[in-house]
């Protein structure tokens, strides 16, 4: 059983000595895996009135769960472990004049369902993005996910699979699995899958852009503190390298789900 800054620092990727420094590494991305864009897209297309209640479960930097309250006007709830996300989240809802709508939380999403009973009462869709497996492997995740959506609910799953072909491997993608088996563990609960959305691989100038960004606040920062230098750097370094396996060896995917009436 991780802490709860052990599961952060995994989500994120990053060393958890460096999680002081994790804002200020991130401080160029809102959307941290997930595209918000395609997760609204989705949403539209499910015409839910403006009464529905959407939970995004590791909300992060807020971007999606934002995005929602802004582009569908619909009611939200994000919940983060990581403190200071969840202050980026209220100031961004803020600004975006969607606070009214969007409302942030600093919990555990392994507990928060139950720790104050009714306060997180099920929607009508919960979102996981890009929580990797902290939460467990797929069907252990979609089993936290399906305690927060009403039954027959939706849920909007983005992870992904590995490439049938694909033979590397880098820490963190151990528990991954290929595309059959990942979808019979979707729906292990008896949840039924509606669609399967395949997303479009990042370009090789996206990708390193976003690599060019987090290293560029990485070197700014072993600057001011010369002690982490080694380990901010590595950090970058990572995240390239990562970017480059998910390029070669990983179909990123988003599934909408459909709870079981159980
Ligand atoms: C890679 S980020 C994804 C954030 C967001 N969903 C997105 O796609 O932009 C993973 C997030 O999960 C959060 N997290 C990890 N374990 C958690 C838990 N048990 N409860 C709540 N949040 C958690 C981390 O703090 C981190 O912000």
């Amino acid at each position: 059983m991780r802490t709860p800054q052990e599961m952060i620092a995994y989500a994120l990727e990053i060393d958890q000595a460096l999680l002081p420094f994790a804002p200020a590494l991130l401080a160029d991305l809102e959307e941290l895996g997930s595209d918000a864009e395609r997760i609204v897209t989705i949403l539209k297309s499910l015409n839910l009135p403006t009464s529905a209640r959407v939970i995004d479960l590791g909300c992060g930097k807020g971007a999606v769960s934002i995005k929602i309250a802004q582009e569908l006007g619909l009611q939200v709830l994000g919940i983060d472990l990581f403190a200071p996300f969840i202050d980026h989240c209220r100031a961004q809802a803020a600004s975006a004049g969607v606070a009214d709508r969007c409302h942030f939380r600093c919990a555990d999403v392994l507990s928060a369902h139950e720790v104050e009973v009714g306060e997180v009462a099920a929607g009508e869709v919960a979102i996981m993005g890009a929580l990797g497996d902290v939460l467990g492997p797929p069907d252990q995740s979609v089993g936290v996910v399906r305690k927060y959506v009403r039954p027959s609910g939706y849920m909007l799953i983005s992870d992904g699979y590995l490439k049938d072909n694909s033979t590397a491997m880098i820490a963190g993608f151990e528990n991954y699995k290929q595309r059959a088996e990942t979808l019979s563990c979707l729906t292990a609960h008896g949840d039924v899958l509606i669609e399967e959305f395949v997303e479009t691989p990042a370009s090789a100038d996206e990708e390193d852009e976003e690599s060019d960004l987090i290293l560029s606040r990485a070197q700014s920062l072993a600057q001011q503190h010369p002690h982490f230098a080694k380990a901010l750097l590595d950090f970058a370094q990572e995240q390239r390298n990562e970017n480059v396996f998910l390029n070669n060896n990983f179909v990123s995917a988003i599934w909408l789900l459909r709870r079981a009436l159980t």
